[in-house]
């Protein structure tokens, strides 16, 4: 939680409560349509007004859903065309699109992605059927009513080695842990350090071929938000939407990307990897999870 001695989000130097601290006067503030117009020209970055946090956060809470849903069924001997499957038939039921299928070039064949064991991310759902000891990331954007909602989680397959649980285990907290710091006023870079130094202290590395990303209106908006340690200076300001996504490996931090299919992305050495991700809403006071997923276990 941001308080009232903290400096002011808008970067004035002033403290908060002396500056854009909600219902002051605003004396000395700078407007906040300045500071639109400068995120949205320098960075990229939409900040949304009260009806846009309302679409994605309903876009958000329904992706999240459909992610639980999904993650129930991933048991061994289920496919992960079956999970493309019944995600699709959710979307459809909601009146939603699911954002990956058709996106990028080359286009994304299916509607979720499925990342298994030693995938780090944008793996592509087929006949490959889950087996005991398998750790998955499945990962549900959705598009509803022109919003972008974008959320992941881990599911471990009956029982899983050390190694590998210990990698869903650690990018569980990393999320968690970096999420708990959010609030208006602190650099990008911030998020970087908690997930970096908490990764590394458990022998675990960070990718950085990745990164999280503003979302909402679009599917990837300014700003980036890497998971590594890095110099990003630009402050968090309240109507920000955007993911955190770390991705954490067992081994090396290097990523192969399939030269086939263009998009499945492998860890170099082979080795475990695991991501959870949240759509995030900074706020006046602190944050918001837009992807209010709950954590599911074991399938
Ligand atoms: N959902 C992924 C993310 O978190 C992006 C998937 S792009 C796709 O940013 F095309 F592979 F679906
Ligand atoms: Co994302
Ligand atoms: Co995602």
């Amino acid at each position: 939680m941001i308080s009232r001695n903290d400096p002011c989000w808008c970067g004035s130097g002033e403290k908060w409560k002396k500056c854009h601290y909600p219902d002051m006067g605003l004396a000395k503030a700078r407007p906040v349509v300045d500071l639109k117009n400068e995120y949205r020209s320098k960075y990229d970055i939409i900040i949304k007004d009260d009806k846009q946090i309302e679409g994605i956060r309903a876009s958000g809470h329904l992706a999240a859903k459909i992610l639980d849903s999904v993650c129930h069924m991933a048991k061994a001997g289920v496919t992960t065309q079956e999970l493309n499957d019944y995600a699709e038939k959710l979307h459809k039921e909601a009146g939603a699109i699911p954002a990956p299928f058709g996106y990028g070039n080359p286009p994304f064949p299916r509607s979720i992605c499925t990342s298994i064991n030693e995938v780090i991310c944008h793996g592509i759902p087929d006949e490959r059927v889950l087996v005991e000891g398998d750790i998955i990331n499945i990962d549900v954007t959705c598009i509803f009513n022109g919003y972008y909602g974008d959320c992941s989680q881990m599911v471990s397959i009956g029982k899983v080695s050390e190694e590998r649980q210990n990698v869903v285990d650690v990018s569980y907290e990393c999320l968690m842990r970096s999420i708990a710091i959010l609030k208006s006023g602190i650099p990008v870079s911030a998020i970087g350090d908690v997930i970096d130094a908490y990764a590394t202290s458990k022998g675990c590395s960070v990718v950085n071929q990745f990164v999280g990303h503003g979302v909402g209106v679009e599917f990837h908006e300014g700003p980036q938000i890497p998971h590594y340690r890095n110099k990003n200076g630009i402050l968090l300001v309240p109507g920000m939407t955007f993911t955190i996504e770390p991705m954490i490996n067992e081994g090396v931090r290097e990523a192969v990307i399939n030269s086939k299919d263009k998009w499945t992305a492998r860890t170099k050495d082979s080795k475990a990897s695991g991501q959870w991700e949240h759509t995030i809403l900074i706020t006046e006071s602190g944050y918001e999870i837009l992807t209010p997923w709950k954590r599911h276990l074991f399938g």
